[in-house]
């Protein structure tokens, strides 16, 4: 691709034995893929194949054994502060408010914290959290839980997003709602995204691509253009045009 911004190139990853006797695990297999810049791009493939393994690569928190990121067509394999990354089970501190999560961050890099509230409060509007600015996470619901761990991955500034199945634990009605609003906020910013999911149809909805990935040990077995017009309603999910692609999407994932 001329002109992507991350390119994942052929990555290996195995782990060892995590007991002595057992199987090393193969992990990725040479994976590729490659994005372009404000493009929303998902990641979908069985439970176990590597899809969170790949993110910790991407994001350096991992080395891969073979292959290397390039962004924007510099090597940053294994090197951390490039990205901002909404890890799978993204915790919020119940101790901390919800504007004081936000602000993880920012205080954690030094950013004193009154500079880091200016910088938090307009998102906090934008996020619909506002009233919600000095509750404990208990307090709030799971959607609204998700879109302060959002928040705070967004104020990293990165120009990258990984977000690693932000919405999988959430009800369908609140699903929905929060796969509308992501949408919304992404027509209007236009980040970067690549964005983990189970779910064929919030992947279609969301994305630009959509990579599916084998079982483990993962490669990519797919890649489907989305195609379908913006803004997107709800209601096309039942068009032909979404019913071919959630057909051609299943029929890659079951054939692993
Ligand atoms: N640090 C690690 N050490 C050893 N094994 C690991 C480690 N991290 C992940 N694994 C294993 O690697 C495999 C892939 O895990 P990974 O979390 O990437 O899968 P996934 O595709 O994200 O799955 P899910 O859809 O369930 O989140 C799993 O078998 C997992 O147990
Ligand atoms: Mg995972």
């Amino acid at each position: 691709m001329a002109e992507a911004y991350l390119v994942v190139d052929d990555i290996f990853k195995t782990y060892p034995p995590t007991e002595k006797g057992k199987e090393k695990l193969e992990t990725l297999n040479g994976v590729s893929l490659a994005v372009k810049k404000g493009e929303f791009v998902s990641v979908i493939g069985p439970s176990g194949c590597g899809k969170s393994t790949l993110f910790n690569i991407i994001s350096g928190l991992e080395r891969p054994d073979k292959g290397c990121i390039l962004l924007d067509g510099k090597d940053i394999t294994g090197e951390k502060g490039h990205i901002s990354y909404m890890l799978q089970k993204d915790l919020l501190l119940p101790w901390r408010t919800v504007l004081d999560n936000c602000i993880l961050g920012p205080e954690l890099q030094g950013i004193p914290k009154k500079e880091a509230y200016r910088l938090a409060l307009p998102l906090l509007k934008e996020f619909n959290l506002s009233d919600f600015a000095s509750s404990y996470p208990a307090q709030l619901s799971g959607g609204m839980r998700q879109r302060v761990a959002f928040l705070r991955t967004v104020l990293a500034k990165k120009e990258l997003l990984l977000l690693d199945e932000p919405f999988g634990a959430l009800d369908a009605y609140t699903k929905s709602e929060m796969q509308d609003w992501l949408s919304g906020i992404w027509s209007k910013y236009r980040e970067t995204v690549i964005f983990i999911t189970h779910d064929v149809e919030e992947a279609i909805f969301l994305s630009d691509r959509v990579y599916v990935f084998s079982k483990r040990p993962a490669l990519v077995k797919a890649e489907i253009t989305v195609g379908l017009p913006r803004p997107r309603s709800r209601g096309e999910i039942t068009s032909t045009a979404f019913v071919k692609l959630k057909k051609e999407m299943l029929s890659a994932l079951l054939d692993v």
